[in-house]
């Protein structure tokens, strides 16, 4: 999608004629949702986990403002903290700035909202900012092969040193990290980073907690003790013919809690610890499915990765009678992201079918194919909108 905004000048040239327009200083990057087919929760532990970016995205475009505003709004870091936090890394002293934010991704329903709002705002910004380069390496920035490379200013800016700007700015590692560390703090510490690395690389993405020899590695990522190996997965030709059906309850369940109360029921029932090693075993079972193109087994290992959610308490009624509706036209069937509300998913060949049934049961459908695009950077003509360098 490329959208750009124009302003129309208000003097009319000398032959009476409207002078062409002129382009705002506005950059405009988005960033797809994602749906977990196996292993959340349980990868907050570091067990396998997969998850696939869907057609959903959100957008982020930034101009430069008077005053810092968010959707026209007064910019509050309050209500928007993942805005904030950014903000904080890449524009901190930076001009003030108008932020727009669209798309078709329910919040706070379990489909990556947040993490692909970070993403698309992360890119944004850098992307609005450019990057210093020293030595034909980064002056600054945030990298898997060097975690700690955090350059802030002042900036000691060298004869040689150039700017990149725009598109090239942009790097879908550091995005990734970016928006982990955002919602690492939203989630009181605790967060994998599933979300971001799906919403940022798009496609398939599998962590683990040992390099997979079968999958292509991209990097590790360690938070407060936990690592996870970051993985792509190249998808066989038969997803082509499935479709994820997402139905939405319409409750509203914040991952934090969701997390918090796995988190409370493993330190008062540690042996309830063998239930998080099951849904190992079983994203270990549907990732050997999943890449041999056998999309019944997927379906099969998605089902019962339900029941293990359910038994660990994520589950509610509402999720469960548009889980029920769904089955009989599905490969399989579950709940989706951190569960209490929020969203299921059906793996299904009828998608149509599958749709009708989740709404008859009181859900509201999207529908989507498997292993959408990652990170796009939509408009970056006018970049950079502030050079923190000069
Ligand atoms: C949320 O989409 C997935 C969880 O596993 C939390 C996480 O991985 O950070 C519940």
């Amino acid at each position: 999608m490329l959208h750009q905004v124009f302003e129309v000048g208000s003097l009319l040239q000398p032959n009476g004629q409207v002078p062409p327009p002129q382009p705002l200083h506005m950059v405009q990057a988005s960033a797809p949702g994602k749906c977990i087919l196996f292993g959340e929760h349980a990868v907050v532990y570091g067990q396998p986990a997969v998850a696939v970016a869907i057609d959903q995205r959100m957008t982020v475009s930034l101009e430069i403002s008077d005053v810092w505003r968010i959707d026209g709004m007064r910019f509050s870091p309050e209500r928007h903290p993942h805005v904030e936090s950014l903000k904080q890394r890449l524009w901190a002293n930076g001009p003030s700035l108008s932020i727009k934010v669209n798309g078709d991704i329910p919040p706070a329903s379990g489909l990556g909202s947040s993490a692909a709002l970070s993403v698309a705002a992360s890119a944004a910004l850098r992307c609005a900012r450019g990057r210093q380069i020293k030595d034909d390496d980064w002056g600054e920035g945030w990298t898997a092969a060097r975690p700690n490379a955090v350059y802030t200013g002042p900036w000691d800016v060298e004869q040689g040193d150039s700017v990149q700007t725009g598109k090239d700015s942009v790097d879908v590692d550091e995005c990734a990290i970016l928006s982990h560390a955002v919602e690492a703090s939203a989630q009181g510490g605790r967060a994998s980073p599933l979300d971001s690395s799906t919403c940022s690389h798009g496609g398939c993405i599998v962590l683990s907690d040992k390099v997979e020899s079968d999958l292509n590695w991209i990097y590790s990522r360690t938070l407060n003790d936990v690592s996870w190996e970051v993985h792509a997965v190249d998808l066989p030709k038969e997803i082509e013919d499935v479709w994820l059906v997402i139905g939405n309850t319409g409750i509203h369940a914040p991952t934090s809690e969701q997390v918090a109360k796995v988190a409370r029921l493993l330190e008062n029932e540690p042996g309830r610890m063998r239930e998080i090693e099951t849904i190992g075993i079983i994203s270990r079972r549907g990732i050997a499915a999943l890449k041999e193109g056998n999309m019944e087994g997927v379906g099969r290992a998605m089902s019962e990765n339900h029941l293990l959610l359910r038994s660990i308490g994520v589950s509610c009624s509402e999720l469960e009678s548009l889980i029920s509706a769904a089955a009989p036209s599905s490969l399989g069937v579950k709940l989706t992201g951190a569960g209490g509300g929020g969203c299921m998913i059906a793996l299904t060949r009828n998608p149509k079918e599958t749709s009708e049934a989740i709404e008859l049961a009181g859900g509201r459908t999207l529908i989507s194919k498997i292993a959408a695009h990652g990170l796009i950077v939509d408009s970056d003509d006018n970049s950079p909108l502030w050079n923190p360098f000069e």
